[in-house]
C-alpha cells in the first residue's frame, strides 16, 4: 500500500461515513414529515381545525419522540419562528435553519435540502442534521395570516400560546426544521 493512499484513507472514510448517516438520518426526517402530513390531513377532514391543533401539539413531538427512542438519536423539530418557545426554539447550532432560506433566495429547491456536521461538544462528539420544513397550503389555517384564522383556532391560539410568533407565513415559505442529533464514535 503506498503512502499517499495511508494518508487519503480516514479522510475518504470520514466522508463515506457522513454520506452514511445523511442517508439514515433523511430518512428519518422524511417520515417524520410524512407521518406529519397525513395525520394533519385525516384529522382536519375528520374533526377540522380545531382538532388539528391536536396533531402540531401534541402528535408531532409524540413522532418525534418514537422515532428518537427507535434510534437513539434526539429527533425534533424546530420553528424559524415559535409559536411555543418552550419544545420549538432553535438551539445555538440549529438556527443554521436560516440559511436554508438563504439558499432558497438563490434557487435551490427547499425540499431536496439538507445540512450536517460533526460538532465538538465539551461531553463528545455528534453528527448534527436538519431537513427544510416546508409551508403547505392546510398548515395557513394556523400559521398563515393571523387576521384570516377560523374563530376556534384564535380562542386556542390566544390561550395557549401567549408568545406565538409562528404566524403570517405562504404556502411555500420554510416553515423550520427537523433537527437531528446523533452521538458519534471517538474515531471520527
Ligand atoms: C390546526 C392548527 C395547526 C395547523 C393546521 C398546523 N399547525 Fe403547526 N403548530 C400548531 C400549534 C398549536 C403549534 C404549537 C405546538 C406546541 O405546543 O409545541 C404548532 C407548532 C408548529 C411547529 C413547531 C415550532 C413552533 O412554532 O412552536 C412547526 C415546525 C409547525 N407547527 C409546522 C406546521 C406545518 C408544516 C403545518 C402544515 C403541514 C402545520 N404546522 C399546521 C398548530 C397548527
Amino acid at each position: 500500500m503506498s503512502a499517499a493512499l495511508l494518508v487519503v484513507l480516514p479522510v475518504g472514510g470520514e466522508a463515506a461515513g457522513l454520506a452514511e448517516y445523511d442517508k439514515a438520518a433523511s430518512e428519518v426526517a422524511t417520515t417524520l414529515i410524512r407521518q406529519f402530513g397525513e395525520a394533519m390531513r385525516r384529522e382536519m377532514a375528520k374533526g377540522g381545525p380545531a382538532e388539528a391543533v391536536k396533531v402540531c401539539a401534541d402528535l408531532a413531538p409524540e413522532l418525534a419522540g418514537r422515532l428518537s427512542r427507535e434510534r437513539g438519536w434526539r429527533v425534533t423539530r424546530v420553528g424559524t419562528r415559535v409559536r411555543n418557545p418552550l419544545l420549538g426554539m432553535p438551539d445555538v447550532w440549529e438556527q443554521v435553519v436560516a440559511t436554508f432560506a438563504e439558499r432558497a433566495a438563490k434557487g435551490e429547491d427547499l425540499m431536496g435540502m439538507t445540512y450536517s456536521e460533526i460538532v465538538t461538544e465539551p461531553n463528545g462528539r455528534y453528527y448534527r442534521f436538519m431537513k427544510p420544513i416546508v409551508v403547505q397550503p392546510h398548515c395557513l389555517l394556523c400559521h398563515g395570516p393571523a387576521e384570516h384564522f377560523p374563530e376556534e383556532v384564535k380562542a386556542v391560539l390566544k390561550g395557549k400560546y401567549p408568545f406565538d410568533q409562528a404566524t403570517g407565513y405562504q404556502a411555500g415559505d420554510l416553515r423550520g426544521a427537523v433537527s437531528i442529533k446523533r452521538p458519534v464514535g471517538a474515531d471520527w
